[in-house]
């Protein structure tokens, strides 16, 4: 078994410091559990806390794997929509979605797609929710927090993450975001110091990670963690690309929110149909996701990581396709 407390293996050790700096929580290694990225932080929260049948909320729109997750782990996803004006978690909409068999609540910030991250006031009241509904339930509800994108901020921001405010919290990060390198599998699944008793979650989560087949990041990996926690994605050039998109759109009368965190901008479309116009862009070699693909038509969503010469590239594909849209092209 991968030993998390040594500090030879480099990484989790460690990485309890770094957490503590990032979030202020003094996070113990042996509460940092190693594994292939986001993609198996997931799971492996959700199948440690909850029995088949338990219901897992998410916001719409979602990163898209949170259902078939949920599905695979034996539990009912339950959908609820974002905010539509500010992207935040709709706290009205979440206390009508829980119910007694809810489980588990999984916030996403900074957000993808909207890149929303969202603020201390938010988490406070999401976590007095959520302690409410424990109590009435009589059966705790845990917060799954899936940030992979924490360290992706804009505009010199500090990143809170839910669990400053509620305990029952299991932090999901993956470094993939933070290298651009998502096909090297390494990440982990976190739990703040502040959790209460939660030896029998710690083991749960050692012996879950073996019977899933062994979800630890290769050696190499391991070892190399202390290193790739020194560099991350250039965020000031993101950033710079951000502010360049979105002023751009912007002035073609695109609808569009200027993100907080993580490298994405979510757009209304023009048209209606957003498939249909994110095939017409792809069909002028501009790629981008239909907001359908997030239960969330009449979006689309841009990835910031293009580089800035194919962004000057794309630029008047997006203006002719406003123009079009409208019907004011020139024939
Ligand atoms: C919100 C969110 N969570 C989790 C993941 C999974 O990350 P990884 O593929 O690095 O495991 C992604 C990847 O796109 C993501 O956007």
């Amino acid at each position: 078994m991968v030993c998390l407390q040594n500090e030879r293996a480099g990484g989790a050790g460690r990485g309890g410091g770094l957490l503590q700096r990032l979030l202020g929580l003094p996070f113990e290694p042996a509460d940092i559990h190693l594994t292939t990225g986001g993609f198996t932080a997931i799971p492996l929260a959700l199948k440690a806390v909850a029995d088949p049948g338990d219901e897992v909320i998410f916001t719409l729109p979602p990163w898209f794997f949170y259902e078939p997750l949920a599905i695979e782990a034996g539990l009912v996803p339950v959908k609820i929509r974002c905010d539509a004006e500010t992207f935040d978690v709709d706290l009205a909409a979440l206390g009508a979605a829980i119910t007694p068999r809810t489980r588990v609540v999984i916030v996403n910030t900074p957000n993808n797609p909207t890149g929303r991250i969202y603020p201390p006031s938010l988490l406070k009241d999401l976590a007095d929710m959520l302690e409410g509904a424990s109590r009435s339930n009589g059966r705790r509800v845990y917060l799954l927090s899936d940030e992979p994108y924490n360290r992706i901020v804009y505009d010199g921001a500090r990143f809170h993450s839910p669990a400053e405010y509620y305990p029952y919290t299991l932090l999901a990060y993956s470094y993939g975001k933070t290298h651009l390198a998502p096909g090297q599998r390494i990440g982990y699944l976190a739990l703040p110091p502040t959790m209460p008793d939660r030896g029998p979650l710690r083991e749960a989560l050692t012996a879950l990670q073996m019977a899933m087949g062994w979800i630890y990041p290769n050696a190499l990996l391991q070892y190399a963690l202390p290193r790739l926690e020194q560099f991350s994605i250039d965020v000031a050039e993101l950033q710079r690309k951000r502010d360049l998109m979105v002023d751009a759109l912007t002035g073609m009368g695109y609808q569009v929110t200027r993100p907080d965190g993580a490298f994405y901008l979510f757009v209304r479309t023009p048209a209606d149909d957003d498939e249909q116009f994110t095939a017409a862009l792809a069909d002028r070699d501009v790629f981008v996701l239909p907001g359908t693909l997030f239960e969330t038509p009449g979006y689309f969503r841009i990835s910031l990581t293009a580089s800035e010469d194919m962004i000057q590239r794309g630029l008047p594909v997006f203006a002719a396709a406003i123009q079009h849209a409208r019907g004011t092209a020139r024939q």
